[in-house]
């Protein structure tokens, strides 16, 4: 187990080129299961998430072999084998093991998803959608069994607004009967992806990254190559560390219109942000204005955000709120802020901040986003230097986080933790 080790205090400045999308790669790789040859997916980011998932699927019979940021998937061999424990306990994304097998086969058993588990989530819309396509679902010793004789395209409201179940039912819906329609669908650029993905293999799906989805079932798919998009999650928090050291950095490589609900709270702060083709450069400001941000499905500020923007904030002069309309707890990296001398109070979905200097601790990512919150927060202290325990976290979703940052002249490196 290592450590993070931060001595802040420095402004960021230079250029961070961004990776491909980890939550859209955890999508993308399953989803290979569906065509009967080779699939090529290209920008994938180096993060054991994805190399686990590269795992399953070899495991289940695929041939996969890495190159750069490369990974060739060939599904040909490739079984429908039960999956109850093992690795898929390893990611919170191997429930869309369930919708890729059920689509090729018409059976999966697969263990309950792990992962960053910062509250209860459920995946009752999975199975919802998983029943409406003909599906028969049963919970057998912590494991999910689903199998179906035949899959039927259906009309699927979704309950709640989820990523997962959206794509959960693509996958299925491709190689059902008939058409299926997924309503009140996630709207997330992942999503588009996915759909991109499926249609360069054969699917027919129109209406991604709208509210309705429609999927018209194929027979057969085949291979194809696809190149993922960036990771705008990534991208949002190397903009926030930006701001939050006073720096002046080019993050490179994204789409600035999936960042806009993210450039337009920090332009509401008095950072400046200026949108490029592919690129944005964030210039930060003495001081900043507090801002009140509400985490919303997409096209609203991302949830994945709101932990590093609570660090964000504890620089503004004056009291904000954060309110997280997507999960009603996910403050797991307040009382280690507060360790950091934050004044932050958690009052049900809202964090309430109020600015102020933070001083260097040890502390601990207790998941992801929680530790992004940390090493932003970090970078912020200028005497002294703050540990971040836990780094196996930030390592799921942020490669070559330590070089990035030293090359924008970040004063960061990783210890061995003690025992
Ligand atoms: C995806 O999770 C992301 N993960 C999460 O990223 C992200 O926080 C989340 O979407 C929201 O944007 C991946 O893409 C692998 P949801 P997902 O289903 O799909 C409730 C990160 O830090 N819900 O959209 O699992 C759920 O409890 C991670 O990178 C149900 O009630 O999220 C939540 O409140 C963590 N029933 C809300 O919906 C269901 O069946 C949205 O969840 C499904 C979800």
């Amino acid at each position: 187990m290592e450590k993070l080790m931060v001595r802040g205090g420095r402004p960021l400045r230079g250029t961070v080129q961004i990776s491909g999308a980890k939550n859209s790669a955890v999508a993308l790789l399953p989803a290979a299961i569906l065509a009967e040859s080779e699939v090529v997916l290209d920008n994938l980011p180096q993060l054991s998430d994805v190399a686990v998932y590269g795992e399953i699927l070899e495991q289940l019979g695929a041939g996969v072999s890495w190159s750069g940021d490369t990974m060739r998937i060939d599904p040909s061999r490739l079984q429908s084998a039960p999956m109850p424990d093992g690795k898929v306990k390893l990611l919170r994304a191997s429930y869309y093991l369930m919708g890729a097998l059920l689509g090729r086969f018409g059976e999966a058993v697969i263990g309950l998803p792990g992962g960053c588990n910062f509250e209860p989530r459920p995946i009752d819309q999975h199975i919802k959608g998983f029943e409406a396509l003909g599906a028969e679902v049963s919970n057998e010793h912590g494991s999910i069994r689903i199998f179906a004789r035949e899959l039927r395209g259906a009309k699927i409201y979704l309950d709640v607004v989820s990523v997962g179940a959206t794509i959960n039912i693509m996958l299925a819906a491709s190689r059902a009967k008939g058409v299926t329609t997924i309503e009140n669908a996630a709207k997330e650029p992942e999503i588009i992806d996915v759909a991109t993905l499926l249609n360069a293999m054969g699917a027919r799906i129109k209406g991604a990254g709208t509210e309705t989805i429609r999927i018209e079932g194929v027979e057969a798919m085949h291979g194809c190559r696809h190149s993922i998009i960036p990771d705008r999650i990534q991208a949002g928090t190397y903009m926030i560390a930006a701001a939050a050291t006073r720096g002046d950095v080019v993050i490179d490589g994204v789409i600035p219109k999936h960042m806009e609900a993210m450039s337009a709270k920090l332009v509401e702060m008095g950072v400046q942000v200026i949108e490029m083709d592919e690129s944005i450069r964030i210039v930060g400001a003495p001081t900043y204005e507090p801002i009140d941000v509400r985490a919303l499905v997409y096209p609203g500020f991302a949830t994945d955000l709101q932990s590093p923007m609570t660090s964000l904030l504890t620089q503004a002069s004056g009291v904000s709120i954060l309110t997280d309309y997507v999960y009603s707890n996910r403050f797991k990296h307040v009382p280690e802020l507060v360790r950091m001398g934050a004044g932050i109070r958690v009052e049900g979905r809202s964090a309430i901040i109020e600015g102020g200097p933070l001083n260097a601790a040890k502390v601990r990512a207790a998941d992801l986003r929680a530790g992004a919150a940390l090493v932003v927060a970090g970078l912020t202290v200028p005497e002294g230097v703050t540990e971040i325990a836990g780094v196996e976290y930030i390592d799921r979703g942020y490669d070559n986080l330590v070089e990035n940052l030293r090359r924008l002249g970040a004063d960061v490196w990783r210890e061995q933790a003690d025992a």
